[in-house]
């Protein structure tokens, strides 16, 4: 299977606006209108201890939105030459990140809740978990 070839440059954060209260806030994500693809799957990473990593491959074909839904932490992509470092740390910001892409999060700070909008249901053959084997398909 072929990777894609998109680069890090292709990811953006995303502002999905709030509703504002003095009691409290909402951030609605909608397929189709605030989110550019169907989501299939949400997940939400928490209790990550201090000073982990997590992440550490890519995907063939899922498409993911990472919101910092509590708390903070760092995304780095990499396409295999060029890196990014995106801190997130406000609930209503997505880093809309697309397929062929190294990623790994890191610098969670206590009691953070990473959630992830997924385009595919979880599937083993959609990953590539090894770095050599990514820049190998990278350049081919
Ligand atoms: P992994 O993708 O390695 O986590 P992360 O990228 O956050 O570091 O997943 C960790 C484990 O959880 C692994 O055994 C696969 C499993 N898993 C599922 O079963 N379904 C899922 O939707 C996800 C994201 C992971």
């Amino acid at each position: 299977m072929t990777l894609n070839n998109n680069t890090v440059f292709d990811c953006s954060v995303i502002d999905m606006s709030k509703i504002n209260a003095t009691t409290g806030n909402i951030t609605v994500l909608e397929n189709g209108v605030n989110v550019p693809f169907d989501v299939k799957r949400i997940y939400y990473l928490y209790d990550v201890p201090s000073g982990e990593e997590r992440g550490g491959h890519a995907h063939y074909e899922l498409e993911q939105y990472i919101i910092a839904a509590s708390g903070s932490f760092d995304v780095i992509l990499d396409d295999g030459v060029n890196r990014r470092s995106i801190s997130l740390n406000r609930p209503n910001l997505a880093l809309h990140i697309v397929p062929g892409l190294w990623r790994s999060l890191d610098n969670f700070s206590s009691g953070s809740i990473c959630m992830v909008l997924a385009s595919h249901v979880y599937d083993e053959s959609d990953y590539i978990r090894e770095y050599s084997q990514f820049k190998k398909l990278r350049n081919e």
